[in-house]
């Protein structure tokens, strides 16, 4: 996931489901000094937990699809979106509100990267994800499949290149 959303070079990055911080960790470690980082995580325990590891790190208590980026300081946009999400448990409906409201403030230039299991991407669920994001980004490609994680997983990488306009 770092490799792939080049967060080495971004300036600003957006973590959609920080969680745990395991992206978070990585994150912290490849990102320039000067980098800004916005995490969007809607478990309290787990921003309070956060905050305390990452202190210089800004994390919001919110849902990533209602989020109000007019209040985050990054006019710019994000070089980088980097999503734990667990895409295929969540409605399409979901889905698109999610990408609906954080795919805007992707910087020209920047990239989308999620994660999916292999074998769940063939799930409907996961079809179904798959066909949206490619139609939001339409340059969307995959890594390899990176078989020492468990379970097994590749990674989906979109640029704003080729951003489309969501579709109702
Ligand atoms: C698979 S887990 C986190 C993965 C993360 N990389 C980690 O190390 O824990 C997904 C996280 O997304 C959060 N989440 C789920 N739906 C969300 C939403 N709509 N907005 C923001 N966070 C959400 C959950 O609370 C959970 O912490």
């Amino acid at each position: 996931m770092m490799v792939a959303s080049g967060a080495a070079n971004a300036r600003r990055i957006l973590e959609l489901g920080p969680g745990t911080g395991a992206f978070t960790e990585a994150l912290a470690r490849v990102m320039p000094d000067e980098a800004r980082y916005l995490g969007l995580e809607l478990n309290k325990t787990f921003v309070d937990r956060l905050h305390a590891r990452f202190p210089s790190m800004r994390f919001e208590c919110c849902c990533a699809q209602t989020f109000d980026f007019n209040t985050a300081e990054f006019d710019e946009g994000f070089d980088v979106i980097i999503s734990g999400l667990p895409w295929t448990a969540f409605p399409e409906e979901l889905q698109k509100a999610i990408l609906g409201n954080v795919l805007p403030h992707l910087a020209r230039g920047g990239r989308f990267v999620t994660f999916a299991y292999v074998g769940f991407h063939k799930l409907s669920a996961g079809q179904h994800f798959r066909r949206l994001l490619g139609n939001l980004l339409p340059n969307l490609t995959k890594t390899e499949v990176v078989w020492s994680n468990l379970p097994p997983a590749f990674v989906y990488v979109g640029s704003h290149e080729a951003l489309a306009s969501m579709k109702s």
